[in-house]
């Protein structure tokens, strides 16, 4: 019985002892991605996220399939602007109570072991029940992730260190005017839930 016993318990205690589970790589500092994402409601998006936390600052640049160019410009200080760049000249201002996304904000997810996702070999965390995210085992480079919702990202580019010029940042001057109800109706019409996934998934994760 000892003969069976011990190799088992040791067996245990490596096991137990010598793996502590992964947990995500930080997000860089400042990084370019662009995202492919499959919204809940299968509506498509290309998606150009410039992150720069030293400058208290995310940018999504989003295309719709066939349909619109959405800038969602995020401060840290809550402020978020949503426009488009056309002759439609559309701006709608938001304000969260929290700013944009910590470079650790995957801290604290719980590990759920390996999967292959898009044919990477990855590690796989949730957190909160909020979102599942993937990290590139041998890379560390995150893959993709996938909310509540069951909207999709997957990651296409990942440039580390990758900033967008500062000119690039100023949201146009009819952003500073009065806020335009039409367009607050308008741009859920013309990019429906797509946008309206992204804002609620994207501001909820904050909040965790
Ligand atoms: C998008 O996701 C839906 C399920 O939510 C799926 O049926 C559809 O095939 C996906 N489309 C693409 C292009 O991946
Ligand atoms: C937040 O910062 C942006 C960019 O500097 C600025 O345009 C906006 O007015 C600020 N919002 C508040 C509430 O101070
Ligand atoms: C408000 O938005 C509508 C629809 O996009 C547009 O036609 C109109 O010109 C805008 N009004 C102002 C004052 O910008």
């Amino acid at each position: 019985m000892a003969s069976l016993f011990l190799p088992l318990v040791s067996l245990f205690l490596i096991l137990t002892l010598s793996e502590p589970a992964p947990v995500p790589k930080p997000w860089p500092l400042q990084f370019h991605s662009t995202l492919y994402q499959n919204s809940s409601l299968g509506a498509l998006a290309l998606i150009d996220l410039w992150y720069d936390f030293p400058n208290g600052r995310n940018f999504n640049i989003i295309q719709s399939q066939l349909g619109e160019l959405l800038y969602d410009l995020e401060w840290t200080n809550g402020t978020s602007f949503f426009y488009t760049l056309d002759s439609a000249k559309k701006c709608s201002t938001y304000h969260f109570d929290v700013g944009i996304l910590r470079p650790d904000w995957l801290a604290g997810a719980n590990y759920q072991g390996q999967k292959m996702v898009d044919g990477f070999l990855c590690n796989v965390w949730d957190k909160v029940d909020f979102i599942t995210y993937y990290e590139h085992v041998d890379t560390k480079m995150p893959v993709g992730w996938v909310f509540y919702t069951g909207t999709t990202l997957h990651v296409m580019t990942f440039e580390v260190g990758a900033v967008l010029e500062d000119s690039k940042w100023q949201a146009p001057v009819y952003c500073f005017g009065e806020e335009n109800e039409s367009f607050n109706s308008n741009l859920k019409q013309s990019v429906g839930h797509t946008v309206e996934n992204w804002f609620r998934e994207i501001k909820s994760l904050m909040k965790t």
